[in-house]
């Protein structure tokens, strides 16, 4: 990454690409039909509320400054959290308000500081909306070029949320982690991080869904009523800790497994505090457990739990209702195509 960096650095130095309109002011910028038109389609909404507040419209290109790169979107993923937002169940920005964190897509101009050129493939955080045509973005890492956009976009958050959780939970190989939510996007980059690892992993996952847990070298079974019991069955003397990535009420197993709260975290559980377990979340943090996890799926140590469950930009609402059934394998990831 440093040596990509540094290389990035020299091709500025000897300036590849700044003879776009930014040129003068410090952007380098690609000279595509977005500069032409100077408008993107993207998802907006003025309220709280279901999916139908959700509105496509038409706005300017934004334009990058500073460290900011302008990313024209090929893949925007669609995350828990987009619709948690919208809901109003998590805080999120002053409206008109933007949808989406997560984009995978390709650099179209870059901010003066930028450490990235014009026309690098990238993924990560988008900031002021994900779901849209282009987007800023600074939190990035470079897309392998053998993964797609499609399944890149899966990467992002998953794997920093997982990496993270992960690190706070310090496992040591041979010890066994519980992860609730084996099949879902965070849930599986975990198990299979976690198998990387060397660590023993049982995952709780739907009926449906077992063979996948399974395939990520997790011992699996099923959530809901008597999951401890099916737990201690598969784990006789105990789980060493326990990673819950999908909440629905699984704290209470959890601490009944591990005798107490020590070793426990959960990322979708809001009871958590009340319960004395600790709720994790990694809105930062260094980027190399991101990279790292986009390195493995491109080698195909890890893989995703199954392709992308594709809608166009425009159907935003359709595809956050898909997120918010809690269910279904891959994720889901909004396609733009760039005017
Ligand atoms: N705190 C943070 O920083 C952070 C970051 C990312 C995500 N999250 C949260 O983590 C959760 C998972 O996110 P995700 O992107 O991985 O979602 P996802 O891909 O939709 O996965 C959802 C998972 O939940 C499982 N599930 C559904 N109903 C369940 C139940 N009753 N009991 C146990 N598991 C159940 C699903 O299993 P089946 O499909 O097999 O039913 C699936 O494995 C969301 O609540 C999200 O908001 C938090």
């Amino acid at each position: 990454m440093i040596r990509a960096c540094a290389a990035r650095r020299a091709r500025r130095a000897k300036g590849d690409a700044a003879d776009g309109p930014g040129a003068g002011s410090g952007i380098r910028e690609a000279s595509g039909p977005a500069h032409k038109l100077g408008r993107m389609q993207a998802i907006q909404y003025d309220e709280t509320g279901g999916p139908e507040v959700l509105r496509l419209v038409d706005v300017p290109v934004p334009e990058p400054e500073g460290a900011r790169v302008r990313v024209a979107v090929r893949a925007a993923g669609v995350n828990p959290a987009d619709w948690k937002i919208r809901r109003g169940l998590m805080p999120g920005p002053q409206f008109p308000r933007r949808a989406g964190i997560e984009i995978a897509g390709v650099v179209d101009a870059a901010g003066p500081e930028a450490a990235w050129q014009v026309g690098d493939e990238v993924i990560g955080w988008a900031e002021g909306g994900g779901y849209a045509e282009f987007a800023l973005a600074e939190r990035l890492v470079a897309k392998p070029a053998e993964l797609s956009f499609l399944d890149a976009v899966a990467i992002p958050v998953a794997a920093n949320t997982a990496g993270g959780g992960l690190a706070e939970l310090n496992l040591e190989p041979d010890e066994t982690l519980l992860v609730n939510g084996a099949s879902g996007a965070v849930g599986s980059m975990a198990a299979q991080l976690a198998r990387a690892a060397g660590v023993r992993v049982i995952g709780t996952a739907s009926a449906a869904n077992q063979d996948v847990v399974q395939s990520f070298g997790a011992t699996p079974t099923t959530y809901g009523e008597g999951v401890a019991d099916r737990v201690r069955a598969l784990a006789p003397n105990g789980v060493d800790a326990v990673f819950d990535c999908a909440g629905h009420g699984f704290l209470d197993a959890a601490i009944e497994l591990r005798g107490g709260t020590d070793r426990i975290i959960t990322i979708a559980d809001v009871s958590a505090e009340e319960k004395g377990v600790r709720f994790y979340s990694r809105p930062g943090g260094p980027l190399d457990i991101v990279a790292e996890a986009a390195r493995l799926l491109a080698a195909e140590a890890i893989r995703l739990p199954a392709p992308a469950r594709t809608f166009p930009l425009a159907e935003a609402a359709a595809a956050q209702r898909e997120s918010e059934s809690g269910h279904g394998l891959g994720k889901i990831v909004l396609i733009t195509a760039p005017r």
